[in-house]
């Protein structure tokens, strides 16, 4: 467990979530793919709400990548009005809730609506300590990695020197606007591609990897409890061995579990 920068700790797992599958889901309805947006909101909404019961402290969504300003000015339009209403519309719910809401990524490419809403909302939601929600927007991991050198280079009492993993990752928390949060656990990607996307290159370095068929907009607090489950069943070594149980222990993380286990245990 880490603390962020203001003090607070956010106990239990770090899921992150690249939340894939809004277009294709409003085309099979034969809807506009600003439908499927929508829907992903509603899906953002059950799964904020589901995740501290399910020992769940940080939570880190793909809202919006760097390479996303590649889509037809229209649909990046309507994303970021989306991002705007979620974020003034569940300010009041989360700090109600106790959730800490920030955001990673660049801003000044962002309007300045979209900016005051988001300063807004993170100092709304300041004391949360229920869980951290983290919203990725206008956010690319080589972009912060990159970022983080530059820093690097600034700061170090001597530049040339190779950073450690630790100073690294205290320049790489400072791009993210100090909003220091554990190491992912969990990766999610939802969508059927499997695929990082940029996404949180450094921070999943061991992140358990688990990839849905489901299309984002299906999401719900059911599915991510199977997530956990899976997650439970996985055997993290950090590239150590495994740690041998007593023999009169039995740990349900050390019970190698098949892909025909894992894919029960998500349909059941
Ligand atoms: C990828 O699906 C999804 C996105 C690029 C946007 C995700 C945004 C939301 C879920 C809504 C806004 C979020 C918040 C937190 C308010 P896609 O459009 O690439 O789907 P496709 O692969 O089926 O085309």
């Amino acid at each position: 467990m880490q603390s962020d920068l203001r003090g607070t700790a956010f106990r239990g797992l770090h899921i992150a979530c690249i939340m894939d599958g809004n277009g294709r889901w409003a085309t099979l309805g034969g809807r506009p793919r600003r439908a499927g947006h929508r829907a992903g909101v509603e899906a953002v909404r059950k799964v904020v709400e589901a995740a501290p019961g399910l020992g769940i402290g940080t939570l880190t969504l793909y809202a919006f990548s760097s390479d996303n300003w590649k889509r037809p000015e229209a649909e990046v339009r309507a994303l970021m009005r989306l991002l705007r209403i979620y974020v003034r519309a569940e300010q009041a719910r989360l700090v109600r809730a106790g959730v800490r809401l920030t955001f990673i990524g660049r801003r000044d490419r962002l309007a300045d609506t979209v900016q005051s809403a988001m300063a807004t909302a993170e100092h709304a939601t300041r004391d949360g300590g229920r869980l951290h929600l983290r919203i990725a927007v206008d956010y690319s991991a080589r972009d912060s990695i990159c970022e983080a050198a530059r820093r690097w280079m600034q700061t170090a009492p001597d530049s040339r020197l190779t950073p450690s993993r630790e100073e690294f990752s205290a320049c790489l928390e400072k791009v993210t606007q100090g909003n220091a949060a554990p190491k992912v656990d969990l990766l999610i990607r939802t969508g059927g591609e499997q695929r990082l996307s940029d996404f949180l290159l450094w921070e999943s370095a061991y992140a358990e990897l688990l990839f849905f068929d489901t299309l984002w907009p299906d999401m719900n607090a059911e599915a991510l409890r199977r997530a956990v489950a899976v997650y439970h069943t996985r055997n993290r070594r950090f590239g150590a061995l495994p740690v041998q149980p007593s023999p009169n222990e039995t740990h349900f993380h050390l019970l190698p579990v098949s892909k025909s286990q894992e894919k029960a245990i998500m349909n059941n």
